[in-house]
This record gives C-alpha cells, sequence and structure tokens, in this order.
C-alpha cells in the first residue's frame, strides 16, 4: 500500500471561443469596469461544438503526457462535473473510451467543490491499496446552462477542463484534505429546474454566496494549515477556487498570505466550476511557478453549500 498519492502530471484545455466582457455588455445591460471590478473577470471561453467529454480529452491526455502514463495504466478515472454530457452514462465513461482506458470511469458532482472531493476520493482509493494510477479531471461546459440574458449570472462563468494524474508514492504527496457540504444553502445557488428533464438556468443570491465563501473558506484554510502544523508561511502557493478576485484575496488576507503567492486565473477563465482549481493549477505549472517540493494549498466552494481543501507537496 502507498502511503501518499502524488500529483504526478498536470494538463488543461480551453475552447478558442473568448467571450469578453465589451462582447457581454452589447447583449445585457453590463459594462468591462463593472465587472473587472466586482469580480476580477475580463474574458471566459465559451463552447461552439465541443462537448464536456471533448475538453476532458485534451486536458486528461496533456496530463497524462506530462506524466509519462499511458491510459491503459490506468487503475480508474473521476471526472468532476456539473455539466455532464447527458444524464447518463457518465461522461467519465465517454471520456474512459476516447482516451484509451480501460478501467473503472465514474462522475462525482459537487459543482465548484467538484475537484477537491474527486482528488480526495482518488487519494483514499491509492492509501488503500484499491488504485495506484489515477486519473482526476474536472470538465465544464457551464455555458449551457447560463441564462446569457441574467447580467448577475451571465458575466461570471466560463467553459474549460483540467486534470491531474496521481500516483502511490512513498514520496510525500497529499498531506491533508478536509471536506464539508452543507444543504441548508440549496436555494442560495442552484439550477432552476425541478425535474429532471426541464431546461433549467444557474441562479444565484450573490451577495449571500460572496459572504459564505469568504467565511466558510476563510476557516477552513486556517483549519487546513493548523492540522499540518503549519502557518502560511509554509505555503508556497495558495491555488484557490477562481470564482471572485474579492473572495480570494479576502481569504489571502484572513491567513496572511500575499497575493503574489496566489495562483489567479480566473481574469481570462471566468468561474469554470470543477474546472478552475486543475486549470489554473497547470497554467502555473506550465508557466513555471509552480515547482516540484512546493507546497501547495488548494480551496473551493460551491452550490449546496459543498467546500473542501487540500494541502499538498507536489
Ligand atoms: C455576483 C457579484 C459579482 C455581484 O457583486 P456585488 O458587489 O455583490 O453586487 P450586487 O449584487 O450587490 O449589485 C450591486 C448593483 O450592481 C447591479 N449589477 C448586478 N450585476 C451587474 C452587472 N453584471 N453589471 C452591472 N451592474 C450589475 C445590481 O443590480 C445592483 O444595482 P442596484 O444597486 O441599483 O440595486 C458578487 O456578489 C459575487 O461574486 N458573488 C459570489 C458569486 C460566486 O462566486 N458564485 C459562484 C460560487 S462557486
Amino acid at each position: 500500500m502507498s502511503k501518499f498519492a502524488r500529483i504526478i502530471g498536470t494538463g488543461s484545455y480551453l475552447p478558442p471561443k473568448v467571450v469578453t466582457n465589451d462582447d457581454l455588455s452589447k447583449t445585457i445591460d453590463t459594462s468591462d469596469e463593472w465587472i473587472r471590478t466586482r469580480t476580477g473577470i475580463q474574458e471566459r471561453r465559451v463552447v461552439t461544438d465541443e462537448s464536456t467529454c471533448d475538453l476532458a480529452v485534451i486536458a486528461a491526455n496533456n496530463a497524462l503526457e506530462m506524466a509519462g502514463v499511458d491510459a491503459s495504466e490506468l487503475d480508474l478515472i473521476i471526472l468532476a462535473t456539473t455539466t455532464p454530457d447527458k444524464i447518463f452514462p457518465a461522461t467519465a465513461t465517454m471520456l474512459q473510451t476516447a482516451i484509451g482506458a480501460s478501467c473503472p470511469a465514474f462522475d462525482l458532482q459537487a459543482v465548484c467543490a467538484g475537484f477537491i472531493f474527486a482528488l480526495t476520493t482518488a487519494e483514499q482509493y491509492i492509501k488503500t491499496g484499491a488504485a495506484n494510477k489515477v486519473l482526476v479531471v474536472g470538465s465544464e461546459t457551464l455555458s449551457r446552462i447560463v441564462d446569457w440574458n441574467d447580467r448577475s449570472t451571465a458575466i461570471l462563468f466560463g467553459d474549460g477542463a483540467g486534470a491531474v494524474v496521481l500516483s502511490g508514492s512513498e514520496e510525500t504527496g497529499i498531506l491533508h484534505s478536509k471536506l464539508y457540504s452543507d444543504g441548508n444553502y440549496l436555494s442560495s445557488l442552484q439550477v432552476s429546474n425541478n425535474y429532471i428533464n426541464e431546461t433549467g438556468f444557474i441562479e444565484m443570491a450573490g451577495n449571500e454566496v460572496f459572504k459564505i465563501a469568504v467565511s466558510r473558506l476563510s476557516s477552513l484554510a486556517e483549519e487546513t494549515l493548523s492540522a499540518c502544523n503549519m502557518t502560511s508561511e509554509n505555503l508556497d502557493w495558495m491555488v484557490p477556487h477562481q470564482a471572485n478576485i474579492r473572495i480570494i484575496s479576502a481569504v489571502a488576507k484572513r491567513i496572511k498570505t500575499p497575493m503574489d503567492k496566489v495562483v489567479v486565473t480566473l481574469e481570462k477563465h471566468g468561474n469554470t466550476s470543477a474546472a478552475s482549481i486543475p486549470l489554473a493549477l497547470d497554467t502555473a505549472v506550465r508557466d513555471g511557478r509552480i515547482q516540484k517540493g512546493q507546497t501547495l494549498l488548494f480551496e473551493g466552494i460551491g452550490g449546496g453549500f459543498s467546500w473542501g481543501s487540500i494541502l499538498v507537496k507536489f
């Protein structure tokens, strides 16, 4: 049995179509200035005819290539998504076939905390010896569930995918993870359909989500560091869910982490839900900011609410 689950490869993919704040201001009553100031977002990517699986395949192949792992060696695939291509079969099974894997594959749904929940699940498989090589992907086509006439939500979300390959290891990897859910807040952030075959769009009480996100994520970051007998001084990078720059900077301030130790990609990506953390991670790995041996804190919150954190030695 392996002592640790290590990240040995990262990958990501963004669909080519860019939608800028100025593009949005042509169809809804908003402005580039308002969106930048209130959220930090400048542009987002949106699919044209690509599916959630299409994005996931490219991100997964990039991560497998970096890891030097062939898809046939995978023991498990977990795909975190809120926007599966079908009610069933799981998008993860489409991904499995598309990349040439033959292992078990399932979808996991924890909205914007999906990647944290999926990585934590994968770690358990590795630590119990049930799996040794696991592919964890976050892939979303949120543009399909955004009401493009609703300025309170249309400005926030984007499409994309990120992936990691985990391997069992005696070398330190994931050091700590913690998950929370509280279903008392269902209506604060949800898709509005009542029945599974009804079309629905994202509905959100923005102010409430904002306050809960700052308070829950700040407490969780403190709890995580303290559980590992660390302070923020031991952190090399915080890689947070990319929802709003004001949420990210409030949490960083509370744990006394300067913004130059926080990976921020939301200006170009918007909020890509389960894809946002692995997208940010891969961006910072490939541009050389994140280096092997560094200590990283992932944290994120999404509808439910569900939230979680992972401290990892990269
Ligand atoms: C959505 C969000 C950006 C709104 O910012 P805010 O500072 O809370 O703004 P408010 O909702 O209080 O709205 C302030 C004003 O701007 C207006 N407004 C809202 N959206 C606007 C837009 N896109 N463009 C211009 N004006 C807008 C409101 O109508 C309101 O006008 P009023 O004062 O005349 O009533 C912010 O609440 C947020 O990011 N919340 C968290 C959302 C999130 O991260 N969700 C995903 C979590 S995983």
